[in-house]
């Protein structure tokens, strides 16, 4: 061992001090600022948005670009906007979302192409103004879904093809939709085979919210365990993900990715947001309790949330493929608008003036593991 100097030896007193708070094995992510949300996760799973045409053409652009590799057209691709009628189609928002991640290099979930809303109003009557027959309804859900997929096909990677079949009575398996109530559950399993014949390589998702919560997550699976028997080609299951500062556990949370994997499906969670209210789907009123503020309480009680799931993320890598957000920040979310106009939400990691909250800093806090 070479002999070190009097002189040298305060260097090494740092120089060991240093190791000792900062050892290479236990360096934080949070050292870099210049990192994006989507640099600190790529090597666990792309990190996606949920946009409007508007957003890519606002100042929120460069915080997406920083933070995001995988987009999500927010309602571009829903039917009613899409295919307003049955010979006319509407390419030019969801053309321009498209093309704004081919020339970014991002990825693209496409969404959704079947769903209960955003409905448009030509597609479950004849000319005649009578329900359609369920050979007329699946031929129309047939054309919608070549049109739509075809146009998009290599270029859109994964698709949610039926978005909330699932009831929210807990009495039943399929919710009462026009679709159901017309075609069956047969409307699901043509869904999924049109979207394959329309692009085989696409990755076909059934995308539903609260299943994290047992009751909801059982007849999720299911359906799931039923498509899967009967050879129908789904592949993954989106998670909503629309959660609040009270659920879901770390357990719920655990136990559903134990419970989808278990099927062999991938994993993503397609529209997180957590709320600052009690999510209730089906509250309609503003209450007293809800302040519209951004308590410190509240914030606390957030970014516990968002530290927690994401731990539960990072640990379960390898069954999660994508985690999407829902609206880019703040300063708009579905929520605002959501049961009532005007009750405010904060539930996302930027903030109304598009700055980093300090969710966003727990989120990204953990030992990069190489
Ligand atoms: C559902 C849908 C999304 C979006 C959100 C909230 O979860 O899947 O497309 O409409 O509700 O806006």
């Amino acid at each position: 061992m070479p002999h070190i100097g009097p002189t040298k030896r305060p260097l090494l007193f740092f120089f060991f001090l240093f190791t000792f708070y900062f050892p290479a094995s236990s360096q934080t992510n949070r050292v870099d600022s210049s990192l994006g949300l989507k640099d600190y996760f790529k090597d666990y799973f792309s990190i996606g948005v949920a946009v409007s045409y508007q957003d890519l053409h606002s100042d929120e652009v460069p915080l997406i670009l920083k933070h995001f590799n995988s987009l999500t057209p927010e309602n571009a691709m829903k039917m009613g906007p899409i295919h307003p009628k049955e010979n006319e189609f509407n390419w030019k928002q969801a053309d321009s979302i498209v093309d704004f991640a081919v020339r970014h290099g991002m990825k693209v979930r496409g969404h959704n192409l079947c769903w209960h809303e955003y409905t448009p109003s030509w597609l479950f009557v004849d000319s005649a103004g009578n329900q359609v027959t369920k050979q007329a309804l699946l031929e129309r859900l047939r054309a919608h879904i070549n049109a739509v997929v075809g146009r998009y096909k290599g270029k859109i990677y994964a698709w949610d093809v039926v978005n909330e079949a699932v009831s929210d009575s807990p009495q039943v398996l399929l919710r009462n939709s026009l679709w159901y109530q017309i075609a069956g559950e047969d409307f699901i399993v043509q869904a999924f085979q049109y979207a394959h014949q329309a692009d085989p390589n696409a990755t076909l998702f059934y995308n539903d919210y609260n299943t994290e919560r047992p009751e909801k997550m059982e007849r999720v699976y299911t359906l799931m365990k039923k498509l899967l028997a009967e050879g129908v080609p789904v592949q993954g299951i989106g998670l909503q993900a629309h959660w609040s500062i009270y659920e879901p556990s770390g357990e719920e949370l655990e136990n559903a990715i134990r419970k989808f994997s278990s099927l062999g499906l991938k994993i993503q969670f397609t529209e997180l947001d957590i709320s600052i209210y009690p999510w209730e789907k089906f509250v309609r009123k503003k209450t007293e309790t809800d302040l519209d503020q951004f308590t410190p309480a509240l914030e606390a009680q957030q970014i516990e949330k968002y530290k927690m799931v994401f731990e539960v993320f990072r640990k379960n890598r390898d069954k999660i493929t994508g985690i999407t957000f829902w609206n880019v920040s703040d300063r708009r979310t579905w929520l605002d608008y959501y049961p009532v106009p005007g009750r405010k939400n904060y539930p996302l990691l930027f903030d109304t003036g598009l700055n980093l909250k300090k969710a966003f800093w727990k989120v990204v806090d953990f030992k990069v593991s190489r």
